[in-house]
């Protein structure tokens, strides 16, 4: 699936997240997080459901897990990331 424009702007621009009108954490998720853990956030067989996970997981996930990358956001990105997870429906 082709990522929407915007998604593919905050990528090479992360500042212009914002001014494109798509929330930082939604576009973070999308671009790096969705392709495992699915668009719902449910995960699937590979990897697990982390809507509304706490913030000490997110902390600790981001340091490489098995089968996952390791990331290195800023702690306002993983505010950000932590806030669009718990928006998602359970
Ligand atoms: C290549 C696939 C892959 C990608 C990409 C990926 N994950 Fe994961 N994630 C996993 C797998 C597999 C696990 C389970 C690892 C384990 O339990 O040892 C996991 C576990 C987690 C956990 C821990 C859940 C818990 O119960 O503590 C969190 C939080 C998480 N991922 C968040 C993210 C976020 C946020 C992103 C994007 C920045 C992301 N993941 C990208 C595969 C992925």
């Amino acid at each position: 699936m082709k990522p929407p424009t915007a998604v593919v702007l905050a990528l090479a621009c992360p500042t212009s997240a914002l001014a494109e009108g798509v929330p930082v954490g939604e576009a973070i998720y999308l671009a790096h997080c969705m392709e495992c853990h699915m668009a719902s956030g449910a995960g699937d067989d590979i990897a697990p459901d982390i809507r509304g996970i706490p913030s000490n997981n997110l902390r600790r996930a981001m340091g490489g897990l098995e089968g996952m990358p390791e990331f290195d956001f800023s702690d306002e990105e993983l505010a950000a990331i932590l806030g669009y997870l718990k928006s998602l429906d359970r």
